[in-house]
């Protein structure tokens, strides 16, 4: 099939994961996606079959999404086994539909990790990620004037590192991904971008303790190097930053 624009129409069949409530039961349900451009997002490719599915009277597939430009971290599914599915560095809002054939199967499932439950179809509860955060994930500052940008100099090296870590959107492939449902990669980077800066350094010790703590606290597994979440991570954050946390956290004079 042709669009207006020359560009070639897929169909696909879709098995999606249907679930009604957190406690409920689920159960793969299948649909044809037809008519769908190359040049649309996987999100819109959902959109499309949900329209039909409205129309028809039955609820649609539930779905995380905001900003749909990859920075906010709502959206994720793992697509045919991979988080957020087969390209690499890409959020399921930007994988485009250009990167699947003609008469494809797609298994879309929502991220299976005990500490994040279903919610509904493909939304899952994340709020473990915010809990980690809250427990560490900032600098406490005294509020008064804006401070002059230059006042505390960072060399430009570190500067890139703490901003190569500050990337993470907090999505939660990294643990969806990991068959330890490790969160290490999230908490590493969210850890580092401060452990790298001046700033971040007076509460540099209370903070990994109190984030790792909260980690193992929510249920996430360990890391033992499979590497799976740095593979799978649409930011691409390194698994680098998993290595610093361990750093801070002996640091952190636990054992001393
Ligand atoms: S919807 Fe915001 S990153 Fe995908």
């Amino acid at each position: 099939m042709k669009q207006a624009n020359g560009d070639k129409c897929i169909k696909l069949k879709l098995k999606v994961w249907r679930q009604k409530t957190q406690g409920s039961k689920g159960r793969f349900e299948s649909f044809k996606a037809e008519n769908i451009s190359k040049d649309m997002s996987f999100l819109e490719m959902l959109d499309v079959v949900n329209e039909k599915i409205i129309l028809s009277g039955k609820p649609p597939i539930a779905f995380d999404h905001d900003c749909r430009e990859g920075i906010c971290g709502s959206c994720g599914a793992m697509v045919n086994g991979r988080a957020h599915g087969p390209e690499k560095g890409t959020t399921l809002c930007q994988l485009h539909m250009r990167h699947f054939s003609d008469g494809d199967t797609v298994v879309i499932e929502p991220w299976r990790s005990r500490a994040f439950k279903v919610v509904k179809d493909l939304v899952v509860d994340r709020s473990a990620l915010d809990k980690i955060i809250q427990a560490g994930g900032y600098v406490s500052v005294n509020t008064g004037g804006v401070p002059d940008g230059n006042a505390i100099p960072v060399p430009q090296e570190i500067a890139e590192k703490a901003m190569d870590a500050a990337e993470c959107i907090g999505c939660g492939a990294c643990a969806a991904a990991c068959p330890n449902a490790s969160v290490m990669l999230f908490t590493g980077a969210k850890i580092s971008q401060f452990a790298l800066l001046p700033q971040g350094h007076p509460e540099a010790k209370k903070r990994v303790l109190a984030m790792v703590g909260k980690m193992d606290q929510l249920g996430f597994g360990n890391c033992t190097n499979e590497k799976e979440c740095a593979a799978e991570c649409p930011k691409e954050i390194s698994i680098i930053n998993i290595a610093r946390m361990n750093r801070e956290f002996l640091k952190s004079g636990l054992f001393s």
